[in-house]
């Protein structure tokens, strides 16, 4: 679990006002559930045979004795309030919602891979047209390309619905029942279980094995196959680019149909900046009515360290664009009104309020990131008029206090 702070921070504030402007333009809405939910509403929505519920879930008892778990991810939490707050219009308009937060896995930690970590999560439901899954693969798509982010790479797969998956399991059932001693301990349960959680497992014996497995986008029945090629088609349409993963899995039971991943080459290990896919049985499943919905996860930490490690320069700056500086104590009065004329007019401006040599407080002002200091001495007050030093382009110039702010806004 991590601190964030200046002036990481800053970017974090950018990344979030980049998703909440994009999502004014796809006609999404926030939703805000709280990190504690019911244990039970993640066993039954995220899977219990998921490595999430098994291994990794913040779970604990109340002191009224239930068992709640701080959220792992937050799908089924939309899920539960959309049924519970009858959000859902039986199809169209199709309710669209996202939402920002802390979700809590208890992980192994490495790079890219924390126990609290922040999503930016969307999730649409009412449909099973493939423009939705078109659209909700481009909303993660433009978010990274409007960060910069380049090498990213979305993989694109479907996994097929109830109606195909009896062919597949018989198929991956006798491939892997031939390799079965080659597959880890949990692998070998999950054989007969799930079959499509093998493809997840980074046991190395069981990866090998995997290479020749059957897959299920071999195995789609009509309607699913149909609708992969419509979302392809869509995609295209629209100038997304994606790459076929017949092999990408998802690590959560819900998906059904599309399932998606955008990765980055700038992450190592952990490279999914975010993914996410169809989950059209989980309405119904969490109690609701049969509702299909998609939608998808990404990483915020994930995206942050990707953004740093390809040195993307976002223009973010401090954000503090004076710093004003009075010489002694006697210009600390009209200091401190100057730094009020400059807050009324929306400036981000600091003061000065110790005694200390001219240039320590240059150096302070530096230091704080902003673009001006604003120096204040006895010749100023009697002058009427402020030095203004520019700290990045190194130059200095004699502004009136009248002046002050314009010069301020327009350099
Ligand atoms: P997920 O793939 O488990 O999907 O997580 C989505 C994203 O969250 C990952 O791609 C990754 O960027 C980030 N993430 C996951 N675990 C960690 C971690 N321990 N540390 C840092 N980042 C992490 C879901 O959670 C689904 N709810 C997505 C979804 C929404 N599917 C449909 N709707």
């Amino acid at each position: 679990m991590q601190d964030i702070f200046q002036p990481e921070v800053r970017l974090w504030q950018h990344i979030e006002a980049l998703i909440r402007s994009e999502m004014e333009t796809f006609a999404y809405r926030e939703i805000r559930t709280p990190v504690l939910e019911k244990t039970e509403l993640f066993v039954r929505g995220v899977g219990g045979g998921t490595d999430i519920v098994k291994k990794e879930m913040y779970t604990f008892s109340d002191k009224g004795d239930r068992s709640v778990t701080m959220r792992p991810e937050g799908t089924a939490s939309v899920v539960r309030a959309v049924n519970e707050h009858g959000l859902l219009n039986a199809g169209e308009p199709v309710s669209k919602y996202y939402y920002i937060g802390p979700m809590f896995r208890y992980e192994r930690p490495q790079k890219g891979r924390l126990r609290q970590f922040h999503q930016f999560g969307v999730e649409c439901f009412g449909s099973d047209s493939p423009f939705v899954d078109a659209e909700v693969i481009q909303i993660l798509y433009n978010i990274l390309t409007k960060l910069k982010l380049s090498d990213i790479s979305v993989k694109l797969n479907s996994i097929g619905c109830p109606e195909c998956r009896p062919v597949f399991r018989q198929n991956a059932e006798k491939y892997f029942g031939a390799v079965k001693d080659k597959l880890c301990v949990e692998c070998n349960e999950r054989i007969n279980t799930n079959p499509l959680r093998i493809y997840d497992c980074k046991t190395p014996s069981c990866k090998e094995n995997i290479t020749g497995a059957p897959v299920i986008l071999d195995h789609l029945c009509e309607g699913c196959s149909q609708h992969f090629e419509s979302v392809k088609r869509a995609l295209a349409q629209i100038g997304v680019p994606f790459v076929i993963d017949a092999r990408l899995v998802r690590g959560l039971d819900y998906y059904t149909r599309t399932a998606f991943e955008v990765t980055s080459k700038h992450l190592g290990a952990q490279d999914a900046l975010g993914g996410g896919g169809r989950y059209d049985d989980l309405v119904s499943e969490l109690g609701g009515q049969k509702t299909p919905a998609i939608g998808f996860g990404m990483g915020i930490e994930r995206v942050v360290i990707a953004v740093k490690t390809q040195n993307i320069d976002l223009g973010l700056g401090s954000g503090l664009r004076a710093y004003v500086v009075p010489l002694s104590r006697n210009e600390a009065e009209y200091a401190f009104k100057l730094l009020d004329i400059l807050r009324k007019a929306d400036i981000s401006a600091q003061m000065a309020v110790s005694e200390k040599k001219t240039g320590v407080h240059f150096k302070d002002a530096e230091k704080a990131g902003a673009d001006f200091a604003v120096i204040i001495g006895e010749d100023e007050i009697k002058n009427g008029t402020l030095t203004v030093k520019d700290l990045r382009k190194r130059s200095q110039q004699s502004v009136s206090e009248a002046e002050l702010a314009a010069y301020i806004k327009n350099n």
